[in-house]
């Protein structure tokens, strides 16, 4: 697909109702993409569709969670039903957590856990068999630059998206036989309303970034990504030098963190 485009690709989206997904959801639909979208909001789904226009029914909302078994098996039939198969898979759905782990119950990891890693590698696994017959496949997973760099108040989440990002590195060379990309992105803070579904997290939790990027600006890059079949890509320049500092210097990224924390 290098230089190419996503007219009549076959795509399935997770995490289409908000934020990143959202926007990744109208950019495949304007591309020419048939996309099959999930998330639990089925009203703004529907919204969704309606903001795509939905030309030639182009765009199908499966609603529901993404953390249910059954619920990832109907969203795999439907887009090979209805869709003939997959050529593309976007894990983008995921939650966060703000604070202490040592003042969090053990239920905030594992719900993290479940979304964040478990929902997109069992989705994974079910989209394979028909990633395999697919044209120009690829498999994307919208991770962090938190996935670099573990911050404080941040464990579950730095942890999940650690696991996310090492569990898609082996599953890029497991894969590249079958002619499967596998596409890991690392947004930076993004604006979306990430920071408004925070579970488990104090009312007023907040987060400390250099600057911030739109929604709409990190889904055009996670396109471009995917369309080059690129293999990891940190998408902001703050990003970028964090994960390099951090890679350099290690200990003085930590004070770096405890300083504007
Ligand atoms: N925002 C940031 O600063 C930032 C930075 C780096 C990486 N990211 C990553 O970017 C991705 C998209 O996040 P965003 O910023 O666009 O946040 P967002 O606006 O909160 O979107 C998250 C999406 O995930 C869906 N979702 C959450 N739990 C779900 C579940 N159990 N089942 C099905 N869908 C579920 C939500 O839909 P429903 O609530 O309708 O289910 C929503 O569509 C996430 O993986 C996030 O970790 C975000």
């Amino acid at each position: 697909m290098r230089g190419n485009s996503f007219q009549g690709k076959r795509v399935v989206l997770t995490g289409a109702s908000s934020g990143i997904g959202w926007y990744l959801a109208t950019q495949l639909v304007q591309a020419g993409a048939n996309v099959v979208v999930t998330s639990r909001r089925a009203e703004r789904l529907r919204q969704l569709r309606l903001a795509t226009g939905n030309p030639l029914k182009r765009l199908i909302a499966v609603p529901g969670d993404i953390t249910d078994a059954d619920h990832r098996q109907h969203v795999i039939d439907t887009a090979a039903e209805q869709l003939g198969g997959i050529d593309i898979l976007i894990n983008n759905a995921g939650i966060g957590a703000i604070g202490r782990f040592d003042q969090a119950s053990p239920d905030r990891l594992r719900r993290i856990f479940d979304v964040d890693f478990f929902a997109a590698a069992e989705m994974t696994r079910l989209a394979l068999p028909w990633l395999k017959e697919g044209r120009e496949p690829a498999v994307c997973v919208v991770s962090s630059v938190l996935a670099h760099r573990g911050v404080p108040e941040k464990s579950e989440y730095c942890a999940a998206k650690f696991a996310l990002r090492g569990w898609a590195e082996s599953l890029r060379i497991e894969l590249r036989g079958d002619g499967i990309a596998v596409v890991t992105v690392s947004p930076s803070t993004t604006r979306s309303e990430f920071f408004e579904s925070l579970i488990d997290s104090p009312r007023d939790a907040r987060s400390f970034s250099f600057g911030c990027q739109s929604a709409q600006q990190v889904a055009g890059k996670v396109l471009r990504a995917i369309r080059r079949r690129k293999r990891e890509v940190v998408l902001s320049p703050g990003g970028k030098a964090l994960v390099w500092l951090s890679r350099l210097a290690p200990g003085f990224t930590e004070r770096l963190i405890l300083a504007n924390y």
